[in-house]
């Protein structure tokens, strides 16, 4: 046999043997398969339902003006779903595996313009640039974020999946029954405007007490008081006083763009005093 030939065909085994290693071991990498239930820093790893995560990210009305965070983002799917809607969106994520699992789907889907993670603990991420948050995280760890989350823009819509956040009460609940058999609930929340505290109103005064959303409070005008029920959904005031409901804008210390039905006046303004 010709000794040339031999070494030729060695030569060749070896270079497909160096190859085949080498793909076997770019193979073993993007073959990461997260199991549902492993542990994560605070909470496991359960996927949102597809058929969820698009209810989630209807209630929150997101569009390609959102900038939308999903905070423990898993393998990408509340945040390409956001991408593919056109939004700019970002996933959070303690699991660097999960992390460049996220990255490879975003690619597969075509997303990777919008489409961002980063391996970072969610309790040490500034999200005050979200117009739009996800999460599906636990009870107590909503209620560990309710205080940063409740300093976010008025108006910032919070989308959970099955878990609360205690006394603030959600402003919308929807069930999921397609394709959805564990935690199909999705809960919305506005981030309301600050309101608490006295304001006046033309030459009389209203005084609100807040409590996240809800508002109580009085109404005095030309020397008579009139118990006010109301609510706030981000920047928007809504309240009755009597036969009259109120609505307007709250702009910092000023409330524009008032409105009145069934009162003496069609219109109002207030400030913070
Ligand atoms: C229940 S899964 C939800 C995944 C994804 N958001 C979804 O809805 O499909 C929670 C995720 O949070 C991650 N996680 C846990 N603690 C975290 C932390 N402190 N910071 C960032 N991510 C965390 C876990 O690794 C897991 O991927």
């Amino acid at each position: 046999m010709n000794v040339s030939l031999v070494s030729r065909r060695s030569l060749l085994a070896l270079c497909f043997t160096v190859f085949a290693t080498g793909a076997l071991a770019q193979a073993g990498t993007t073959e990461y398969k997260p199991e549902v239930g492993q542990d994560g820093k605070d909470v496991v790893w359960v996927p949102t339902p597809d058929t969820m995560v698009e209810k989630m990210l209807d209630m929150a009305k997101v569009t390609a003006k959102d900038f939308v965070m999903d905070l423990g983002s898993g393998d990408g799917r509340t945040v390409i779903a956001a991408a593919k809607r056109g939004a700019r969106a970002l996933g959070i994520e303690y699991n660097p595996d999960m992390v460049e699992l996220s990255k490879r789907n975003a690619a597969k889907e075509g997303v990777t313009d919008k489409a961002q993670f980063v391996k970072a603990d969610l309790f040490e991420t500034d999200f005050s640039k979200a117009t739009v948050i996800t999460m599906f995280l636990l009870p107590d760890i909503n209620l560990k974020l309710r205080p940063k989350i409740l300093n976010l823009r008025p108006g910032t819509r919070i989308v959970s999946n099955s878990f609360t956040m205690a006394e603030w009460k959600a402003d919308q609940t929807e069930n999921v029954k397609e394709n959805c058999t564990t935690y199909c609930t999705a809960l919305l929340w506005i981030v309301p405007a600050k309101v608490d505290g006295s304001w006046q109103v033309g030459g009389g005064e209203l005084k609100l007490k807040q409590e996240f959303q809800m508002l109580t409070g009085t109404l005095t005008a030309g020397g008579s008081e009139t118990a006010i029920k109301g609510s706030m959904r981000g920047d928007r005031i809504t309240f009755t006083a009597g036969a009259a409901t109120y609505t307007g804008r709250v702009n910092g210390a000023s409330i524009v763009d008032g409105t009145v039905k069934g009162g003496s006046a069609a219109q109002w303004t207030a400030t913070k005093k």
